[in-house]
């Protein structure tokens, strides 16, 4: 099947799903636990109806919103994801490319296969960088001063990642990084040629921030011999003690949109205020960390409600069609980003296949604005949503 024959998310899905090796579709999809949260991240969209109004003449639709100081020409962007290489070449330039002409934002992981220098070379759209605070305090410091270097709109600091989430599908394929090659995952990828042509024009899956100091550690996970699980890796790498001083540190460094991704309640909402930070962002990981969380959807207007107008409103998690973002902006939200949609499209067809995704993402939106009778985000309000429970 063509990616012109892709016309939903899900489709995308099917395709990257058969392109895939096991392990590496295991890991993009993959959930922590039991997946209950995975599951309610899109389940709970159905906990909420969209109430239109009609006789609105919505001939012009306006879908641009302002976040983190950037405006977005419609009101979804890329989340951060780590290591875009293993599902294609093109990887993280690809996907800041699309975002760039589909005119939304691209967040790069400090977990990307490439370097922020070589994204911002990639593309000049608007772009963020995600921070996962390691154990070298002067890493950080200088993973941001090179943000600044490279022009990057704005920082993300996540929060829900103190340890890794158990994903118990990475562990059972032997998961490794690098790959470790265990006669399963070697009869996976020889069953995928055409993915196998694409990772062999450069097999190299080792962290780009961050490998020149990993390469002066005790534990050296990235570009070694020895296959170090992800689970182990975070352990070694990730410091767990970063706190909400350190998070206020660090927007002072910056001194610049600032969001913090990964809050769950209205009190760490509130603290955010507190610090200063210009969002937040609701988000349970896609289900990749702790297992047993709310859907952010169910979260979001009692997080704008308590905050009012003093942060911006974000969720990820579960974002799948048009009318979940319509849902997501009528309970209060911003905006929304996607973590596993673009990634899909990456893996089904590289920089075209991420183009053609948001677009016909953009399009539902749109159409779902229409038939909803909005004709800009602002007018989206919590009289076009109905809860169920
Ligand atoms: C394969 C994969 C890798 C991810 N890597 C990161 C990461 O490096 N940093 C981060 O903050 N979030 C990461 N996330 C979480 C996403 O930023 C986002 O919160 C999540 O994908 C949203 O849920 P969705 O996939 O249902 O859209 C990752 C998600 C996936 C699926």
């Amino acid at each position: 099947m063509s990616i012109n024959n892709c016309f939903n998310v899900w489709d995308f899905r099917a395709k990257a799903k058969r392109r895939l090796p096991r392990p590496f579709w295991d890991y993009l999809e993959g959930s922590a636990d039991d997946g209950y949260t995975f599951d309610r991240n899109m389940a709970a969209f159905d906990d909420y109806e969209l109430m239109p109004r009609y006789l609105v003449d919505v001939a012009k639709i306006d879908m641009t919103t302002k976040v983190l100081g950037q405006t977005l020409d419609w009101p979804v962007f890329l989340a951060p994801t780590g290591a875009s290489r293993m599902w294609h070449p093109g990887a993280e330039p690809a996907a800041a490319r699309a975002a760039a002409k589909s005119g939304t934002l691209y967040t790069l992981s400090t977990v990307a296969t490439t370097s922020i220098e070589d994204v911002a070379a990639a593309s000049d759209g608007s772009k963020m960088f995600q921070i996962y605070v390691l154990r070298d305090k002067g890493l950080n410091e200088h993973l941001i001063e090179r943000c600044k270097a490279a022009n990057f709109a704005a920082l993300c600091l996540t929060v829900d990642v103190p340890n890794l989430g158990n994903r118990e599908r990475d562990l059972r394929n032997g998961f490794s990084s690098p790959p470790k090659l265990t006669a399963r995952t070697l009869a996976s990828i020889a069953a995928h040629p055409r993915w196998l042509a694409g990772f062999a024009k450069k097999p190299d899956l080792s962290f780009a921030n961050i490998k020149d100091w990993m390469a002066g550690q005790e534990h050296k996970p990235m570009s070694t011999q020895a296959p170090m699980s992800t689970q182990a890796y975070v352990g070694a790498a990730f410091d767990p003690s970063v706190d909400w001083d350190r998070a206020a540190d660090m927007i002072k460094k910056w001194n610049g949109p600032f969001a913090i991704k990964g809050i769950l309640s209205v009190e760490d909402a509130r603290r955010a205020v507190e610090i200063g930070a210009t969002a937040v962002m609701i988000s349970n990981h896609g289900g990749r960390q702790l297992d047993g969380v709310p859907a952010p959807i169910d979260l979001i207007a009692d997080v704008a409600d308590a905050v009012g107008d003093r942060i911006e409103v974000i969720m990820d998690s579960g974002v799948r069609r048009g009318t979940h973002v319509v849902k997501a902006l009528a309970r209060g939200a911003k905006a929304v980003a996607i973590g596993r949609p673009y990634l899909y499209a990456l893996a089904a067809g590289g920089e075209p296949g991420v183009d053609r995704m948001l677009e016909l993402l953009r399009l539902e939106v749109r159409r779902a604005m229409a038939l909803t009778g909005v004709t800009s985000v602002d007018e989206i309000t919590e009289d076009h949503v109905r809860a169920l429970r």
